[in-house]
Formats: structure tokens, C-alpha cells, sequence
């Protein structure tokens, strides 16, 4: 598969075993001491400044935009201002992803080899030269960014830092925008929820207090509508496969080495048994402990165990920061002839990645 070309194989999602542990060592550390409130609420800024007053906005891309703009800033130490102009880099880099994403070429990928795709793959590669000269430029000038930490690391070579430059890349961005897109989705749908989650940031920020990370911490409300967002329109549908290395019992199953397992992430997130009316959006059942509505163990947005989502908290702390903004600033609703009317839809997507598409929002200024 192209994708492939783009990530390349030596990075922290490829690698196992003792090549992943040492990927996963760093760019954890890096992700962990990384949680710039400031900068979010700074994009929070730049999207008031788009929306203006009010009026009829696509939100599926604003939030594509800004997580964009949030992943620029954060791994690359680089200004996209995709909320404000359309970059080059990342308008090639979503032609691409689209050309890659050939369901013809998906479901027979060996017309890869048949049949190569050269210009493609030429784009592709220049591509990558364009993430190498980011990385050049890193070296020479650093910055407080993630991939500054990493440059930092003698166990990395030149080639698994470009790849894990892309992977964050990639990781961060489209997964952030699906999971902003349906919360201000459901809380449009949702209004006496909205007021309420209004009136808690109101309450803890102000009308112009600066968020932190202690200020969103206490929006136990708003942050019940993060994780209830994340439950019921996951924005990523299935994580990576796995294979079982050996023979293992699992209920009543025997699953045989070599088995290759996918864990399905909206079946158990819209599972009966872990979470009531699991197609209502209830925020309140993650404020409900001990009433069973909610089972810690199966919301799992962000996979669970060793492998799990390295950059949770950079992803929930931008939610909540945003959404924080967005309340004490504007009301929304969809417009009468929403396509979202009886329902979300989301777009096609071959690597389950969850977006909600052509997600017109009509905003008031408060
Ligand atoms: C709402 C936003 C996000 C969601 C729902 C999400 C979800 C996930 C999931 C389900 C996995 C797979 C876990 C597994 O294989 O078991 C994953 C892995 C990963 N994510 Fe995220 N993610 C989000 C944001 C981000 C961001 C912002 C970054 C980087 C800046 C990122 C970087 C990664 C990386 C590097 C991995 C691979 C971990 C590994 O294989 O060890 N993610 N994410």
C-alpha cells in the first residue's frame, strides 16, 4: 500500500517488540510533557476571528483546520495557519491521502504492483521531502515542539524521526477534528444540554478568564460531553489489527496462533451491556459512578493497554479547551436542512477513521 511510502516502517505505530519499546519510550516522554492549553486557546482565537459574528459555517472543516493547526504547532514546531489560509502542504497532502485512499486500489492492492501509480508515488515522495526539510529546519532552529524533544534522542536515526514526524502527523489531526465535529454535533442537538454546559464554563472561566489545565479540569459537565462524544461516534472505528503470537482460549473461542484479531471499538461502545441506551447521547453516565450506566473499562476512544493512544491527554485537553471557548463565545444549532437532521453521518473512510462530513452549523454570538 502507498500509505506505506508516506509513513514509511520505522516508526512508533510499525514497530514491536524492542524497535516499538524504544519508540514508544520517547515519543511518550515528548508527548507527555506537552500539554499547551495556551496555544488551544490561542486557536480558539483564530476561529471566533472565522466565524465572525455568527452565520452559517461548515464545522467538519474548521475542525480539520484546527486540529491541523494544533498538530503544526505542537509535533512540527510549524504554522500551518490552516484556520486562516489554505496551506499547499496541506492541500497536496489531503489530494494525496484521497488518491491513496482508491477504494479499487484498496480492495485489490495488488494492482499496485500491476499497475503502479508513478505520479503518485513521485507526489508522494516529494512529499516526504517536504517533512525531511521541516525536520532540517528543526535541527537548526528548535523550538518547545515534540519533534525538538525527539531531535534530542542519539537512539534515533534520521529516517525513524522523519517517519514518526509523519505518523504524529497523521495520528493527530483527523482523529482530533472527527471527535470535535460530533460533540459540537450532538450538543447542536442537544440544546438544554448546551445552556448547561455554557453555564458550568461560565461559572468556572468566566467571560474572560484564560482556560487552564486546572480551570478544564473542573468542567466535570462539559468534560462528561468530551467522553460521551467520543462514546457514541468513536473517531476511529476499529484500532490496528493484531495477530496472536500463540494459540489462546477467549470465551468460548479458540483462536489459533497466527490469527489475525481486530477490536472493535463502536460495537463495544454502543454494547447494552456496558452502557445503557447506548445510541442516546447521555453524557450523564459518566457522571452517574456506580449507577453502571457507564463502563470505564469498555470507553475505550483510545484503545487500552500498552498500545494505547500515547497522546489521550494532548487530545482530550484540546477538546475541552475548544468546546470551552466555543460555549462562552456562541449558541448553535444545525440549520432546518441539515443532512444531520435524524442522525450523523459520517464520511467514507478506509481507515476507520470516523469524520462527520458536510457538517453545516448556523452560530449566534452570545
Ligand atoms: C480524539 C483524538 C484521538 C483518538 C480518538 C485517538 C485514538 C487512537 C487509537 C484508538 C489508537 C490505537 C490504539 C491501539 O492500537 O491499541 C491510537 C494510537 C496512536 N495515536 Fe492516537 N488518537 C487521537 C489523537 C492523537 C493525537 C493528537 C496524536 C499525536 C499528536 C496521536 C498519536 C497516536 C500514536 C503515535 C499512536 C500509536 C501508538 C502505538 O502504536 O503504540 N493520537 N490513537
Amino acid at each position: 500500500m502507498l500509505l506505506w511510502r508516506l509513513i514509511g516502517r520505522m516508526n512508533m505505530i510499525q514497530a514491536n517488540g524492542d524497535a516499538w519499546k524504544k519508540h514508544s519510550r520517547i515519543v511518550r516522554a515528548a508527548l507527555l510533557n506537552n500539554l499547551p492549553v495556551e496555544m488551544f486557546a490561542a486557536l480558539s482565537h483564530k476561529v471566533f476571528a472565522l466565524i465572525g459574528k455568527g452565520g452559517l459555517k461548515r464545522w467538519d472543516d474548521i475542525a480539520q483546520r484546527v486540529a491541523l493547526d494544533a498538530v503544526g504547532a505542537s509535533v512540527l514546531g510549524h504554522d500551518f495557519d490552516a484556520i486562516t489560509q489554505e496551506s499547499d502542504f496541506v492541500l497536496e497532502y489531503n489530494s494525496i491521502m484521497h488518491e491513496i485512499a482508491n477504494p479499487v486500489y484498496l480492495v485489490m492492492p495488488v494492482l499496485e504492483r500491476i499497475f503502479p501509480r508513478r505520479r503518485i508515488i513521485r507526489r508522494i515522495e516529494n512529499l516526504v521531502d517536504d517533512f525531511d526539510k521541516l525536520l532540517e529546519r528543526k535541527r537548526l532552529d528548535p523550538g518547545e515542539d515534540i519533534m525538538t524533544f525527539l531531535l534530542r534522542e542519539p537512539n534515533m536515526t534520521h529516517t525513524e524521526l522523519r517517519n514518526n514526524m509523519v505518523l504524529l502527523f497523521m495520528a493527530g489531526h483527523d482523529t482530533s477534528a472527527g471527535g470535535l465535529s460530533s460533540l459540537v454535533y450532538f450538543l447542536a442537538r442537544h440544546p438544554d444540554m448546551q445552556e448547561r454546559a455554557r453555564k458550568e464554563v461560565l461559572e468556572t472561566l468566566g467571560p474572560q478568564g484564560e482556560p487552564t489545565v486546572g480551570r478544564l479540569q473542573k468542567l466535570t459537565f462539559v468534560n462528561a460531553c468530551v467522553r460521551e462524544a467520543l462514546r457514541i461516534n468513536t473517531p476511529i472505528s476499529y484500532i490496528l489489527p493484531r495477530c496472536s503470537e500463540t494459540s489462546v482460549q477467549l470465551g468460548k473461542y479458540l483462536i489459533p496462533a497466527g490469527t489475525s484479531l481486530n477490536v472493535n471499538v463502536y460495537v463495544i461502545h454502543h454494547h447494552g451491556g456496558y452502557f445503557k441506551d447506548p445510541f442516546t447521547f447521555a453524557p450523564d453516565r459518566f457522571l452517574d459512578q456506580g449507577k453502571s450506566d457507564a463502563s470505564d473499562d469498555a470507553w475505550v476512544p483510545f484503545g487500552t493497554g500498552p498500545r494505547q493512544c500515547p497522546a489521550r491527554n494532548f487530545a482530550i485537553y484540546e477538546q475541552r479547551c475548544l468546546i470551552a471557548m466555543l460555549l462562552r463565545e456562541y449558541r448553535w444549532t444545525l440549520p432546518d436542512d441539515s443532512i444531520h437532521k435524524d442522525g450523523l453521518h459520517n464520511a467514507f473512510s478506509p481507515f476507520a477513521l470516523t469524520l462527520p462530513h458536510d457538517l453545516e452549523v448556523v452560530f449566534t454570538k452570545l
